[in-house]
């Protein structure tokens, strides 16, 4: 007999999206938090740079929403910018009264005020931090109250297949209601069901489609590919954002080397030490992210190199290992003194821009299913993001979605009677090197042709490929028994293809996606989003269910 949980909320993830969301719920309803793996092992748990909220008398809600709209290239939707600015400092304020150690100044006076750093794209100090460590601050506060409070309950190493919706249960009278999910218990190898009143996809984003990236391993985008396959829309996915400095070297899987470190005065530098940045952008190295990342890669090319170099040594030792603790002792292993030597960098990628398609309460287009966080495409971002307004995104719209749901929880409700999962026709695999073979081939064509630099030929090519590798992959998940690396290799096969297509829709340059056959954006015509709607395949669908 299948396992069956019953919860008014389904959360599924358990980054600064899914927790937060879940405290600002459980004093009114019981909460389900699922994570792929072990908590923390979302991104949030890596940020390092910090938050960014209108905090000092010197700046303004209406600087942070012109930067915010400048760097998101004329396609950022103003209401959601404004909304999730204005609503900054009260998340700051919420965070520090759970107890996260943001860090902090004693000015002459006596008076202690939040440390105030600066990022790329901002005209302003409004980056608050926990020195260089500010998403496991966050999520230790966050985990350390949800795990304490009666009304929410964790499950690791679950990992969601697929939406319960009505109408893929037949059971749709006109409107399609999310009821749950299909979520794969990795201890016991089975599909149970969870059935829930409301759920919300906080999953992250999608990073990992391409073959080096800053994230960990989960961000698959398995939110955006469940939420395309029950109905929803997504929106921008082509706008990937790649992070101008990662880590070079051998042994340094995806380490960040925080945008932090060139707001307190970072270089960016060539390997004979010449700085480049001001060639591209009056900006030097605050430019946005997408500039820099562009920058870098063209020198990279340009010069044969494997690198660049970022360098900060000219700062004191003591500030240096006071501001970036993380940074300097993770070098330190690689054998890099950051005090004394610059570091080598290479841009990877960082950010999902694009996502589910919501509102500004985080309603998805299918009732009672939400979006929050990464995963989520609300309009903040538009073809770029600005630094460090992601993880203010994930509070502000958890705020958001957790008051729209209690005003809604006191409705009755039945639960349905749900089928369960069926694994009767499946058998155990033959042959898993069809998956780890697609997994690192998906990777690597999107690196070589839908990365930094784009033309129409690198995105046929890629097209071409990521169709056959969906006709595979659909294959092998019909006749064999599931695991976490093919529900992940088919989510992110999904996402790639969404990302292409999306990609060649887009015959200009904005922000994030730059095309060689169309280096300018075209100001012809008023800058859309590229908004893709699933056709309904419900019929088609290939979710294994019996009556
Ligand atoms: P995540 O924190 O990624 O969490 C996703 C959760 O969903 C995980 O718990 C995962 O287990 C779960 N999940 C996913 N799929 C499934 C599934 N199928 N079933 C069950 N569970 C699932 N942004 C900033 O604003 N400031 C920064 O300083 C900053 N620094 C960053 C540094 C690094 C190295 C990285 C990688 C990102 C950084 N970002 C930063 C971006 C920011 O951290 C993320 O966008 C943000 O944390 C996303 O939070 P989230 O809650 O949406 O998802
Ligand atoms: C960083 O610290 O550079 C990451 C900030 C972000 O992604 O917003």
């Amino acid at each position: 007999m299948a396992t069956t949980y019953q919860h008014d909320v389904l959360i599924i993830g358990g980054g600064a999206a899914g927790l937060s969301m879940a405290l600002r719920l459980a004093d009114d309803c019981n909460v389900a938090i699922i994570t792929k793996g072990p908590s923390k092992d979302g991104s949030t748990y890596y940020a390092q740079g910090g938050v960014s909220a209108v905090l000092s008398e010197q700046d303004s809600f209406d600087a942070h929403i012109a930067d915010s709209m400048s760097v998101g290239g004329a396609l950022a939707n103003q209401d959601t910018v404004k909304f999730v600015v204005e609503h900054g400092p009260e998340n700051i304020r919420w965070m520090q009264q759970l107890g996260v150690p943001f860090s902090s100044d004693i000015f002459k006076s006596g008076k202690r005020e939040l440390h105030l750093t600066r990022e790329g794209g901002h005209t302003h100090r409004r980056v608050v931090h926990a020195a260089d460590a500010t998403g496991k601050a966050m999520s230790d506060t966050l985990e350390n109250h949800a795990r304490q409070h009666d009304n929410i309950r964790f499950f690791e190493h679950h990992i969601a297949v697929d939406l319960i919706t009505t109408e893929k249960q037949g059971m749709s009278n006109g409107e399609n209601r999310c009821i749950g999910a299909y979520i794969f218990n990795q201890k016991n190898k089975q599909v149970e069901t969870f059935q829930a009143r409301f759920v919300v996809l906080a999953t992250g984003g999608a990073s990992k489609v391409y073959l080096y990236t800053s994230n960990p391993d989960g961000s698959t985008g398995d939110g955006i590919a469940m939420a395309w396959r029950a109905g929803c829309s997504v929106s921008n996915m082509e706008f990937n954002q790649f992070h101008p400095t990662c880590l070079y070297h051998p042994e340094a899987k995806s380490f960040l080397i925080s945008e932090a470190v060139r707001g307190e005065g970072g270089k960016l530098l060539l390997p004979d030490g010449t700085q480049f940045m001001h060639k591209f952008d009056e900006r030097g190295e605050l430019a946005p992210r997408d500039i820099v990342a562009r920058a870098i890669d063209h020198e990279m090319k340009r010069l044969g190199i494997s690198c660049i170099y970022l360098d900060i040594s000219h700062r004191s030792a003591a500030f240096i290992a006071s501001h970036f603790p993380t940074i300097y002792k993770r070098c330190l292993k690689y054998g890099i003194d950051i005090t004394k030597e610059p570091i080598p960098v290479v841009p990877a990628a960082h950010y999902t821009c694009g996502g589910v398609n919501t509102d500004l309460r985080g309603r998805t287009d299918i009732s009672h299913l939400y979006a929050i966080g990464e995963t989520a495409h609300t309009g903040l971002h538009g073809a770029n993001r600005l630094a460090s307004n992601s993880l203010l995104e994930c509070l502000v719209f958890a705020q958001a979605a957790a008051r729209d749901i209690n005003a809604l929880i006191s409705e009755t409700y039945q639960y349905l009677n749900i089928s369960n999962w069926d694994a009767s026709r499946v058998t155990d695999s033959d042959e898993d090197v069809v998956i780890s073979h697609n997994w690192d081939e998906l990777r690597r064509f999107m690196w070589d042709y839908v990365g930094i630099v784009r033309t129409d030929k690198r995105l046929q090519r890629a097209m071409h490929r990521a169709s056959l590798l969906q006709q595979e992959i659909d294959e092998y998940y019909s006749n064999f028994r599931i695991s976490n690396d093919l529900i992940e290799l088919r989510n992110l096969t999904l996402v790639a293809e969404l990302i292409i297509r999306s990609a060649m829709s887009r015959k200009e340059s904005r922000g994030l996606h730059f095309s060689l056959d169309y280096p300018v954006a075209n100001e012809s015509s008023i800058a859309r989003d590229t908004v893709l709607k699933p056709e309904h395949k419900s019929n088609k669908e290939k979710i294994k269910i019996i009556k």
